[in-house]
């Protein structure tokens, strides 16, 4: 019997089959067609566009997998978190999602802010008031479009909608719904005064469920669509946070990981809700029952570097991936990059300055520096904003003893050993690094009863395969460096300050 992890991620969406001992058989992606921005900072998706992706990227796997779609024992999804999805009561999406990176909602997080008070609102959630976190989402669209709002009956995040489609059921996992900012984390239920206060009803937020739990099973006509045998049982999933997590073993307090996809993260795992008072790290519930994580965030880090390849980038990189043509041109300055600094804060920044509207910097250029310093400082600078995240784990005495990589940063040698450096700890790469969707494949099995418990999927099947040590002479240089980064925020701060009372 095999098993189907489903993530929906922001650029497509990808379903990945392993069998029971967690070796991949097929895997296929289907990109995502509509991604809006009709104003700075705005963010929207189609929530038809990510079940059209999933039906053709399950089809595919089904198809390559050359067995009957029977064989597998159970489906379960993973998915960028925050996005608010409104239904009408006949489960009809109402306008496109506002995504996780959407921007536009800073006056809905100080209403709420101020209506709970900073303090009352991270004793009921964990965390404060983020212009990412769902619940400020459907304050803007009650504000701004009350026609829509007013037919709103039923709340669902992305993978949650592609669920429903497949099942015809509303379900939310834990992990997920802690990104909502309604739900009360430490408790693991919804927060029915944070729904009050802030007038929300409680019938619009779905069923929870533990993310290794059944919460249904393919429908006749989601089976239809994608090739799955109908009945199939379906398994709640997680966040991509908390899937990805899952995937790379990181489940017991202690093993922590970084992982570079489009945003950054630093992920640890804790026994118990661990609580920022300055709320710059997310507390969320873990995929694991009775389990917590606290998650550092930086808001461009692949973005950083693929931002830099879509503008700057070679023209042509013959057959070549144009990442490994940048990559290895970084290679050839040392660490340090000549003493260029990068920012990235490209799109705002969360972990540490909660700063919508921070901006991006290159900082100490000279004439005799080539894209290779360039390209080198991005990877070094998104390292650097990582190193925030676990500076402040530190604070809070979060337990790190082993790092495992995620993402990009796990697949470039150059990266690897930059982080290495830059985290002065050894960093390990697991065998099969494929992210959310093994994650998701791995909750599946757990709620299946192939493994009795998440930890046990992992102990079966998630093995470590490279280690990288720091280097200690590079490692010296980034301590360095990374102290005359952490004066860069400051000084763009203020000058954006002067900027912005100059023009007010
Ligand atoms: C996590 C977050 C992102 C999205 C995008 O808080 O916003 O990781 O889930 O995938």
């Amino acid at each position: 019997m095999n098993l189907l992890g489903i993530d929906v991620g922001t650029g497509g969406t990808r379903a990945l089959l392993i069998d029971k001992g967690g070796r991949v058989l097929a895997s296929a992606t289907a990109e995502h067609r509509h991604f809006a921005s009709p104003q700075t900072g705005w963010a929207e998706q189609e929530p038809q566009d990510w079940w059209r992706a999933c039906c053709e990227a399950v089809r595919k796997v089904v198809s390559q997998c050359g067995t009957p779609a029977s064989n597998i024992a159970a489906v379960s999804f993973s998915g960028q978190m925050h996005g608010a999805v409104l239904l009408d009561a006949s489960g009809n999406s109402l306008r496109p999602s506002l995504i996780w990176c959407d921007q536009r909602t800073a006056e809905e997080a100080a209403e709420i802010t101020q209506r709970i008070g900073a303090e009352r609102l991270i004793q009921l959630t964990c965390n404060p008031a983020l212009t990412n976190f769902t619940l400020t989402k459907l304050l803007w669209v009650r504000k701004h479009e009350p026609q829509v709002f007013e037919k709103f009956r039923m709340l669902q995040l992305p993978k949650d909608y592609v669920r429903f489609r497949l099942t015809g059921e509303y379900a939310m996992d834990m992990a997920d719904a802690s990104g909502t900012l309604l739900l009360d984390v430490a408790n693991r239920r919804w927060s029915a005064e944070v729904a009050s206060a802030t007038g929300i009803g409680m019938a619009v937020l779905p069923r929870l469920f533990e993310s290794s739990e059944v919460c249904g099973a393919v429908s006749k006509e989601g089976a239809e669509q994608t090739g799955l045998a109908s009945g199939t049982p379906v398994v709640t999933g997680a966040g991509d946070q908390a899937a990805g997590a899952v995937g790379l073993g990181v489940v017991a307090p202690g093993t922590v990981h970084a992982t570079i996809g489009t945003s950054g993260v630093v992920f640890a795992s804790t026994a118990s809700p661990i609580m920022d008072p300055h709320g710059r790290l997310h507390t969320f519930c873990h995929a694991v029952p009775n389990r917590w994580h606290v998650m550092g965030v930086t808001q461009a880090a692949g973005l950083s570097l693929r931002w830099f390849r879509d503008q700057f980038g070679p023209n042509s990189a013959g057959d070549r991936d144009p990442y490994d043509v940048l990559a290895d041109e970084a290679a050839s300055v040392g660490p340090g990059s000549g003493g260029v600094l990068w920012a990235p804060y490209l799109m705002g920044e969360r972990t540490p300055h909660l700063d919508p509207d921070a901006r991006a910097a290159l900082v100490g250029l000279a004439a005799n520096h080539r894209r290779a310093h360039v390209v080198r400082a991005i990877m070094e600078g998104v390292a650097f904003s990582l190193r925030d995240s676990f500076a402040i784990f530190e604070e809070l005495q979060v337990p790190v003893t082993n790092i495992r990589l995620g993402g990009g940063g796990a697949r470039s040698p150059l990266w690897r050993q930059i982080q290495a450096d830059v985290y002065a700890h050894s960093v390990e790469i697991v065998e099969a690094e494929e992210g959310a969707a093994y994650g998701a494949a791995l909750l599946a099995g757990v709620g299946a009863k192939v493994w009795s418990t998440v930890d046990d999927a992992c102990r079966n099947v998630v093995r470590v395969k490279t280690i990288v040590e720091p280097n200690r002479e590079s490692a010296q240089i980034m301590r360095r460096q990374y102290s005359t980064y952490r004066r860069v925020y400051p000084a763009l701060r203020q000058i954006r300050d002067s900027y912005s009372s100059q023009t007010a």
